[in-house]
């Protein structure tokens, strides 16, 4: 049995990356056939005529399964974020990104075990910025009671699923009364009405920063909307050795798109030096996402076998360049490789 999966390479090192995790995917004999589609700059220099060609999309719908590099979106001018795109188009609402302590990285802290769980599909990422007068701009931030209705209660599920203890809000309701007001409301609904026994709390985002960076262990799944927990996915990647080793998923009821948190990285793009393990990482969460939807024990046997070869490689200082190591990207694919037993 092989699932088949859209593997979008995406800009900049997606596609030395994504090279990186097929590799390792084939040498461990994961059951997944991989479809090639583009997205993003690389989409319209290949003769595309949008960003997001229908014909990725309806590849994503018809496999229900993606596997994603990063996409360039220009800073201040030019196109729209492809990424926030796909995420409304396929209602891809929550976003998870696992924060763990890696073997062989060391870091400020030990034992860096948390969940960032990010509403995806709405906040200021709606996209709708106006100029009222010449000078003046403003960009609206969009809350619905469905969508934070929605979020909180995955989030509660993901937490049993997962059995972690506790769910904090990281939220400025203090100053967004009505938007960050409702994102709060809901929550709290569904931690007193249907998860009492999950721990719940709330702190203001400014302050949560600061304790997170004081003391990580004080916190264990983060729920935020849209901008906190795009930021808050970088602050925490840093506690942990940085965006080459922070995954991320992004789920809907349908679909499920996987792709690290970090961007297509032009400043190190097509030198292959290029950190390969979080798309790795995010690879393995496809992989016990599948074994979970199909009930596949063998394919949730090869997830963890992946883990155990980039853990051991990691310990043995087989690492690239932004964990301090000397290996390019395809070299840390092999030490990986070497590892699977
Ligand atoms: P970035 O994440 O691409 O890079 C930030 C820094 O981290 C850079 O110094 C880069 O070299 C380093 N870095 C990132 N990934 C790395 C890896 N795997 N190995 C080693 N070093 C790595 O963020 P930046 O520069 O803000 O964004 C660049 C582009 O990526 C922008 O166009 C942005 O919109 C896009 N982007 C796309 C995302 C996506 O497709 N999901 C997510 C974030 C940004």
């Amino acid at each position: 049995m092989t699932y088949k999966v859209v593997s979008i390479p995406g800009d900049g090192i997606g596609p030395n990356i994504s090279e990186a995790v097929q590799r390792i995917f084939k040498a461990a004999k994961a059951p997944v056939t991989f479809i090639e589609k583009l997205a993003g700059q690389s989409a319209l220099d290949a003769g595309h005529d949008a960003l997001l060609p229908d014909e990725t999309l309806d590849a994503i719908r018809s496999c229900g399964v993606a596997l994603k590099g990063p996409c360039t979106t220009p800073i201040g001018k030019g196109f729209r974020s492809v990424n926030v795109e796909l995420r409304q188009k396929l209602q891809l609402f929550a976003a998870v990104r696992p924060v763990r302590s890696m073997p062989g990285v060391k870091t400020r802290f030990e034992n860096v075990d948390l969940v960032i769980v990010r509403e995806n599909t709405e906040g200021l990422y709606s996209g709708i910025e106006n100029r009222i007068a010449e000078d003046v701009v403003v960009s609206m931030k969009v809350a619905t009671r469905r969508a934070c209705a929605r979020i909180a209660l995955w989030s509660f599920k993901y937490a049993t699923h997962k059995r972690r203890r506790k769910i904090s809000v990281f939220h400025k309701a203090n100053i967004m009364k009505m938007t960050d007001g409702m994102f709060l409301e809901e929550a709290r609904k569904v931690s007193k009405n249907d998860y009492p026994n999950i721990e719940y709390d709330e702190t203001i985002i400014d302050a949560a920063s600061m304790r997170i960076v004081q003391d990580p262990s004080v916190f264990d799944i983060i729920l935020c909307e849209n901008l906190y927990g795009d930021i808050v996915s970088d602050l925490c990647a840093g506690l942990v050795g940085g965006l080459g080793v922070t995954p991320g998923a992004n789920y809907g009821k349908e679909h499920a798109v996987f792709e690290a948190v970090h961007g297509s990285a032009p400043d190190i793009a097509g030198k292959g030096v290029a950190n390969p393990l979080a798309l790795l990482m995010s690879a393995t969460m496809m992989l016990d996402h599948l074994a979970n939807i199909h009930d596949d024990g063998e394919c949730a046997a090869i997830s963890a076998r992946i883990k155990r070869a980039y853990d051991a490689a990691l310990e043995a200082s087989e690492k690239t360049g932004d964990l301090g190591g000397k290996l390019g990207t395809l070299e840390f694919a092999d030490a990986v490789i070497a590892r699977l037993s």
